[in-house]
């Protein structure tokens, strides 16, 4: 397995892989992986020759008070992860590499498909996901990058980002990887603390409550939210940033529960701030 540090290499070795006829899969990360990543891994494992894994805590993407510091690292783990999981190269620049003295440039996706939700409550986030994933993808050329489920907010604005600037990839969406017990994997899980762990179970039980409504004929968007509110708040420790009930294609708000809806939410167990969504087809 290779390892590159500098961005040139890191391209040579794309082109390179290319010529020589290889298809190259993306998985971008941000490291201390989880089987949420390697499921991702084991995605583009299936669609392309190469795979090449990026790991940078990146910057950009973290406002002021955020945890950046803290995020939690350990690229020797990483690597010896994806060595074991087949993959070809990894690309761990530092933030030096990737945003030299002086740099300037940002790419962004405007418009409510970045305002709402987590454009909402971390201002700048989504630039700095798109500004950095282009450079990702400058980097290690791939035909095919994957993106979890888990971040559908992510998902559907790199995919915007990638249809209308015209990248040539494609972009491909890897379901939810949770726990035996429901809880989504996150590398952020490490933060939750004694009871939280716990109480971080109402995520999945409000969002599953309120999949079981729509199954059941429920329509009425406020009511649906007031009942996924109502299950959280039996969590002690939980404070809700945001609970939305929006179009699963492109976050526009509904009148109604029609098509493919998607039920996301953010809420906090103390420090630690938790998404996880459900899609559901009517
Ligand atoms: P990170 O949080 O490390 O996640 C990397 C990828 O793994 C994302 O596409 C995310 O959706 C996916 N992922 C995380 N947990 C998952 C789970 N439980 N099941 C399935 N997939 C999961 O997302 C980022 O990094 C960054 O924003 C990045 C795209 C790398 C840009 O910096």
């Amino acid at each position: 397995m290779e390892v590159f540090n500098n961005i040139n290499k890191m391209q040579e070795w794309s082109l390179q892989t290319r010529k020589q006829g290889n298809s190259i899969g993306l998985v971008p990360t941000m490291g201390y992986l989880h089987d949420g990543h390697l499921s991702l891994v084991e995605e583009a494992k299936k669609k392309c020759d190469k795979v090449v894994v990026s790991i940078f805590v990146n910057p950009l993407q973290f406002g002021q008070g955020e945890d950046f510091e803290e995020y939690p690292r350990d690229l020797s783990r990483d690597s010896s992860l994806l060595e074991a999981a087949g993959v070809d190269a990894i690309f761990a620049p530092s933030a030096r590499e990737m945003y030299p003295t002086g740099f300037s440039s940002s790419v962004e996706v405007s418009g409510e498909i970045t305002e709402k939700m987590c454009g909402a409550s971390r201002p700048g986030h989504f630039k700095g996901v798109t500004t950095v994933c282009t450079k990702l993808f400058h980097a290690c050329l791939p035909d095919m990058a994957f993106f979890g489920q888990k971040d559908a907010q992510q998902l559907l604005i790199i995919k915007k980002m990638v249809r209308e600037l015209n990248f040539p990839l494609k972009i491909v969406p890897v379901p939810i990887v949770r726990e035996e017990d429901g809880l989504a994997l996150s590398s952020r899980n490490v933060y939750l603390e004694g009871v939280q762990r716990q109480e971080a179970l109402v995520l999945i039980k409000a969002l599953k409550q309120a999949e079981e409504q729509i199954r059941g004929g429920e329509r009425d968007i406020t009511r649906l939210i007031g009942a996924i509110k109502a299950t959280i708040a039996t969590s002690p420790q939980a404070k809700i940033d945001y609970v939305e009930i929006l179009n699963g294609d492109n976050l526009s708000g509904l009148e109604r529960i029609e098509g493919r809806v998607l039920i996301a939410l953010a809420v906090k167990f103390g420090k630690t701030r938790l998404i996880d969504n459900l899609l559901v087809e009517v």
